[in-house]
Parts: structure tokens; sequence; C-alpha cells
């Protein structure tokens, strides 16, 4: 998790695009896999528990920084949902950040 966010940035920073919001989309992008142990459809699955800890965060602990906006909240869910399927391509620029972030990773693993 914490590799594929600082990749994120990283790539995030080259193509143009928010580096906080590509690295919030690797935090969570097995987050169903780390709860559950299961893997499959990890992605689809991540919703509910992606929603969750966001609401407790912005209720809770977002203090200071900015509230994650609902906009951004769906963005990271279809995101995630995603992020396996590597035999498609998509126009959402996260989308495919993600998709090369996750392939990255792995291989560097
Ligand atoms: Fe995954």
């Amino acid at each position: 998790m914490y590799s594929t966010m600082q990749l994120a940035k990283l790539i995030a920073l080259k193509r143009g695009l928010d580096p906080e919001l590509a690295a919030l989309t690797c935090a969570f992008h097995d987050i169903f896999t780390l709860q559950t142990g299961n893997h499959t459809d990890h992605g689809i699955k991540a919703e509910k528990i992606i929603r969750e800890i966001i609401e407790e965060y912005n209720k809770k602990h977002q203090e200071s920084l900015p509230v994650i906006t609902e906009k951004e909240i769906s963005l990271i869910i279809k995101t995630v949902a995603i992020h396996s399927d590597i035999t498609t391509t998509t126009e959402n620029p996260y989308e495919e950040l993600l998709k090369d972030v996750d392939s990255i990773d792995s291989f560097l693993h």
C-alpha cells in the first residue's frame, strides 16, 4: 500500500494529476483483501469499506485538512473497482494511473 502511494504521487505529478487523490486510490486499492482476507472481486467489493473509512475521516479525523468530497469518493471507488482489469483501458486518467502503479509495484516486489 505505501509503495503504491509513493509511486502514484510521482506518476501523478508527471501526468498533471492530483497526487493526493492518486495516492488515495492506491491506499484503498486492496483494502477489501486486507480487511477480509478475500481476494475475489476485491476491487468491486471495496466500496462499503472505503465509504466507512472516508466517512469516519471526514467526521472525526479530518481537522484542518480538506474534506474528501463525494466526487472524490466516487472517483476513488470507481478506480479501485476496476484496478485489476488490465485488459481494457479507460478515459479516466486516475483509473489508468492505478492500473500502471499496481503493475509497476508488483514488478518491483
Ligand atoms: Fe488488487
